[in-house]
This record gives structure tokens, sequence and C-alpha cells, in this order.
């Protein structure tokens, strides 16, 4: 099976990774960021043309204020310092989640890093901050209701199809792999519509020890799976 286009990474671990060498969770989540510009940099060489990373979930904001501070201000240093050489390096970067609960200066430099790289075709990252799936769905439900009730949509055009043009993930793919670092073995809340068939690999390392090597040999693991939607393999298909 060939390489996935989009593989969605939730980076988890980095508090556990900091508390093992007795340092700061900011520390953590400092090499958490250091960690995402390798898999930046490492994703297009292998292959993969989305790669999506949840790097603020709608419930993250039940944290200590101080942590929330932290991770706000790393994703502002992020955008500040990294997005010349995103740029330089062909990556399209987009949003997904809630942007209206972010404070203005946030939500400026969001908008300033999708401009610029709106053209750019080597990776799309896709940077999931204040995100939730369940959130997501909710506001396209009411988007599209709204469109109903004015008149500007019927109701059985609600599809399958047209729900996903709706959500905040508009014309990226679905991701054919979601990584997991740091041992847990769920989704908690991330990309619940798109990731209704990815392929799922859990890894024990925590986010700031993730690697390239990490990332290939989860491609090889994605590689060997059978993925069947539903359906049956073709061997199985009485002829
Ligand atoms: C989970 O680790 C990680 C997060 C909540 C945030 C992920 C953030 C980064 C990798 C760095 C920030 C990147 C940007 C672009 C802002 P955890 O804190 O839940 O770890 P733990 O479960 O071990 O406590």
């Amino acid at each position: 099976m060939a390489t996935p286009a989009h593989v969605a990474i939730i980076m988890d671990g980095n508090g556990r990774w900091a508390k093992a060498r007795g340092l700061p969770r900011l520390a953590g989540h400092r090499a958490g960021v250091e960690a995402l510009r390798q898999t930046v940099r490492a994703a297009p060489e292998l292959g993969v043309s989305y790669l999506t990373v949840y790097a603020f979930s709608s419930e993250n904001w039940s944290r200590p204020k101080s942590e929330v501070s932290d991770l706000m201000g790393l994703l502002k240093l992020f955008i500040r310092r990294d997005l010349a050489e995103l740029h330089q390096n062909g990556v399209r970067v987009r949003v997904i989640g809630n942007k209206e609960g972010l404070q203005p200066d946030i939500r400026g430099l969001l908008q300033e890093a999708e401009s610029l790289t709106a053209g750019n075709e080597a990776l799309t990252l896709v940077i999931a901050f204040n995100y939730g799936g369940r959130d997501e769905i909710v506001r396209t439900a009411r988007k599209l209701a709204e469109a109903v009730a004015r008149g500007d949509m019927a109701s059985d055009a609600i599809t399958a199809e047209s729900f996903a043009a709706s959500l905040d993930t508009k014309s990226i793919p679905d991701p054919e792999l979601v990584i997991r670092t740091s041992g847990e073995l769920r989704l908690s809340n991330f990309l619940l519509w798109q990731a209704a068939y990815s392929e799922l690999v859990f890894l024990p390392c925590y986010w700031p020890d993730f690697s390239r090597e990490h990332l290939a040999d989860a491609l090889r693991d994605f590689a060997g799976r059978e993925r069947r939607f539903g359906g049956l393999a073709a061997r199985d298909v009485a002829l």
C-alpha cells in the first residue's frame, strides 16, 4: 500500500517527558515544538502531503492558567520564528478549530500564516488549535441549520459530502493514518468525523522523543495494513 497522503498526530506526553527529567512542564512543551519542527521537515521527504497536529484542544482550557498561557506563547513564538522557514520550504499552513475563542493577536498571527503560505505545495501543515471534534461538528451543524433556516439550502441537501465540505477541514482529504504518542490509546476528541476509517498507530514514546525514524516506522506499519472501509478484502469477494 502506498504512503498515506495525510498523517494526523496527537502529540502527547510533553508533561511526562519533562517530569521524568525533573523539569517544568514548559520544558516538555518546548521540546515538543522542536519535535514538531523535525516532523514538519521529515514528512514531505517521506512522501506525506498533509500533516495535521493537535496543538491545543478545546478541553485544554481546563489546565492551570499558567500552562494555557505557556501554550499560547509557544504558538506565537512558533509562528513568529518559523513562518519564514516554513514558507521558504513550500509549507502551506492551515488552521482548524474555533478561532473565535482565541485572543486577537493569535488570530492575527494564524491568519497571517495562512495567507502568506496559501500558494505553497510541498506540504500542508494543518494546526489544530482550540480544536475539538465535537465542537467542529456542532459548529458545522449550526452553520448548515442556519443556511436551511434562511432558505439558502434544502434540508435534503445535507449529505455526508456537503457536511464534510462545511467542516474546518474542507478541501483537506481525510487522514489515512492517525498517530498518537505516549502510550495512551484513545482519540481524545481529535478529528472525530475525518478519522472514521483512519488506521491508528499508538507509540509508547513521549512526543518530544518522536523522530523521523518513528514517522518512517509508522508509515511502514500503515503499509502493511489492509483497509476495507466496511467492505471485503479483494481476495474474499466471490467471483
Ligand atoms: C500533550 O502533552 C501536548 C499538548 C497538550 C500540546 C501539544 C503542544 C506541543 C507539542 C507544543 C506546542 C506546539 C505549538 C505549535 C503550540 P501533555 O502536556 O498532555 O503531556 P502529559 O500527558 O504527559 O501531561
